[in-house]
Formats: C-alpha cells, sequence, structure tokens
C-alpha cells in the first residue's frame, strides 16, 4: 500500500465513524425520530376536519365542529387574519380568524414548540361549548394521541403550501380579491390530469359530485375557492359526516390523491373556463 492509500483510508474511516456518531444522536432524539415518521397528508386531514378524521362522536364539539377544525381559525391557508380570512370577525357559527399566522411559526419555531402549543390541555373543551371562549384554541391535548399532533406538527412545517405558489391574493381592501389562479399553469395539461384522476368522480364537466348538495360545483371552487382547492384536490377530505346526516347524498370522503403541485396549478387555469366547469354563478 502506498502512503496516499493509507491517507485516504484513514479519512475514508474518519467519515464513516462521523457520519455513523452523528446518526446515533440523532435517534437517541425522540421528538425528531417522531417528526421524521409522522404523515403529513393525514396531518392535513386532521387540520381540515380532525373529529371527522378521528371518527369521533357524541361530543357537543360534534354540533359545534366549525369550532374544533383548525382550519376554521388558521385558515386554508394558514395565514389566520393576514390571510383569505381577513374578513371573519367570528359569529354564532363561525369564530374570528387567530391573529398568529402559521406560516411565521412555520419559519420561527422548532418542532418540540409547535407539538407543545398544539398538546396544549388549557383550551375550551370538547364536551361543552362556552361563546365567551368560542375563538380560542380548542384543548386538542384531551382528545389528540401524540402520533396525530405530530402529523400535525409535520403538516405546519413542511407538507402545506405556501399558497402564493397557487394564486396571487390582495387584501388591502379588507377582503380577500384573487388573481393570477393557478400561477404559470398550463390548461391542456390540467384537463389530462383532471381526466386521469377527479373525472371518474366529480364528471367530466366538475358537475357529478353537487357539493354539499347547495348547487356549487368544482368550478365555482376554481374559480371562487382556490385556497381550498389548494388543500383539497391533493389532500382529499375526512368524511363529510356533517353535510350526510343533513341528508346529502353526494357528500362522502375523498382519498388522498397521487398527483403535483403542477397539476394542481394546471387545473386551476383549467377550472377558469366557464363553459367547459359550469357552476351555479
Ligand atoms: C377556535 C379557534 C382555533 C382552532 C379551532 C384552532 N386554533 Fe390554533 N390557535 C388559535 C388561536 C387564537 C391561537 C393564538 C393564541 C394561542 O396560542 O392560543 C392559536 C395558536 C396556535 C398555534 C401556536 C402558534 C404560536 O403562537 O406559536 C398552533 C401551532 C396552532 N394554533 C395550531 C392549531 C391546530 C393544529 C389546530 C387544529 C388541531 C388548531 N390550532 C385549532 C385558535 C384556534
Ligand atoms: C373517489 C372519488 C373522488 C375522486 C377520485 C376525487 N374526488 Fe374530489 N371529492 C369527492 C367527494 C365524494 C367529495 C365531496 C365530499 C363532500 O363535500 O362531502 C369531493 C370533494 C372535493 C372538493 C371539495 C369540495 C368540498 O366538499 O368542499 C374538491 C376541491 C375536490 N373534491 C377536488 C377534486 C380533484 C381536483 C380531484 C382530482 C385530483 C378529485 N377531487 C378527485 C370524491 C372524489
Amino acid at each position: 500500500m502506498n502512503k496516499l492509500k493509507i491517507i485516504f483510508l484513514a479519512v475514508l474511516a474518519v467519515t464513516m465513524v462521523t457520519i455513523i456518531s452523528c446518526g446515533k444522536e440523532e435517534s437517541t432524539n425522540d421528538n425528531q425520530d417522531a417528526y421524521d415518521t409522522a404523515d403529513g397528508v393525514r396531518g392535513a386531514r386532521l387540520y381540515d376536519h380532525a373529529l371527522n378524521e378521528l371518527g369521533i362522536t357524541g361530543k357537543v364539539a360534534n354540533e359545534k365542529s366549525n369550532f374544533y377544525r383548525c382550519k376554521s381559525c388558521h385558515s386554508w391557508d394558514l395565514l389566520g387574519s393576514s390571510g383569505v380570512a381577513v374578513s371573519q370577525t367570528g359569529s354564532a357559527t363561525k369564530p374570528a380568524a387567530a391573529l398568529v399566522d402559521l406560516m411565521e411559526v412555520r419559519a420561527n419555531d422548532d418542532i418540540d414548540e409547535i407539538f407543545e402549543h398544539i398538546m396544549a390541555t388549557d383550551g375550551p373543551s370538547f364536551d361543552t361549548f362556552d361563546e365567551n371562549h368560542q375563538n380560542e384554541m380548542p384543548a386538542w391535548g384531551t382528545i389528540l394521541s401524540e402520533d396525530d399532533a405530530w402529523d400535525l406538527v409535520k403538516f405546519i412545517k413542511e407538507t402545506a403550501h405556501d399558497v402564493s405558489e397557487f394564486y396571487d391574493m390582495d387584501i388591502s381592501s379588507g377582503q380577500a380579491v384573487f388573481s393570477n389562479i393557478g400561477k404559470g399553469g398550463d390548461a391542456a395539461a390540467g384537463l389530462t390530469a383532471y381526466n386521469a384522476n377527479c373525472k371518474s368522480c366529480h364528471g367530466a364537466d366538475g358537475t357529478q359530485i353537487n357539493i354539499y348538495c347547495q348547487d356549487e360545483y368544482l368550478g365555482d371552487m376554481f374559480r371562487n375557492d382556490p385556497h381550498e382547492i389548494q388543500h383539497k384536490a391533493i389532500w382529499g377530505m375526512p368524511n363529510d359526516v356533517e353535510h350526510i346526516a343533513a341528508g346529502c347524498a353526494d357528500a362522502g370522503m375523498m382519498p388522498a390523491q397521487n398527483i403535483t403541485d403542477q397539476d394542481i396549478r394546471d387545473m386551476m387555469v383549467m377550472g377558469q373556463d366557464e363553459s367547459a366547469f359550469p357552476g351555479a354563478e
């Protein structure tokens, strides 16, 4: 063996030992492990409607579910009152949009902090409803498992979209105004993705499912609700217990879809065509 070879092998050995010991350090960190194995898509569905995703029934919270869905206070775009929910100040049927911006939380807080916030036990209960506290973060720590909470942390920290990649939004008037929906997308590619993934359930023109049986169709959502499309189109939705109970035969659950963010943008552009994707408007 020549000198160079020996030096090379020595460097290689040191590198290997370093890599192995770093790996070891990480695996003794339980929180990091729980985060690494968490499922951000399940987190997206918990964020939409945790009670329905978990199959929890028989609680006061089920009757007041708008006050117990992350998206109701933090919104589909995670931006709270600085996003699409800017005008949502609270009513008998809807909580006020939270002041906290979860996209800032995503950028600034580490996983342990977010986990602890979610697992707090001092908020409003799921067994009673108190309108004086209706805008406060519920006591999730009393009903979520640690795995559920890690799925939510993963969703907030990684899986959730930065909605500015899908559309522009101006909230300066106090109401959200969308423009540039489907940023840079291609309608023809959108139709190919739609036909391959969505048509079998929603129909060729998006009217096969009457959403909530309120004469609203996918076309309406592509044009008016891009903030909700960017979420549900890819992560689906938990079983729609409320609308099924209200007798809506079209209500149900939508499985998560194996599509890309670019597919979503392409479909958003496709869906601006009112004659191809008619709506109620
Ligand atoms: C009824 C409204 C409401 C609901 C429902 C709600 N939150 Fe909150 N959340 C708030 C408010 C208000 C705050 C800010 C004050 C606080 O920390 O309690 C907050 C704070 C947070 C924070 C901490 C942000 C920080 O300051 O670091 C996280 C994380 C969070 N919520 C995640 C969630 C998740 C995940 C869900 C669903 C499982 C959820 N929230 C459901 C109202 C709500
Ligand atoms: C296996 C059937 C199925 C497939 C495939 C499917 N969906 Fe759905 N989708 C549903 C059902 C059922 C609902 C209605 C749930 C409800 O509102 O109760 C729904 C609801 C939605 C909603 C939300 C409407 C609401 O309830 O707020 C959007 C957006 C949506 N689908 C988009 C898509 C897109 C885009 C695709 C293709 C990438 C797709 N879906 C594929 C069954 C499906």
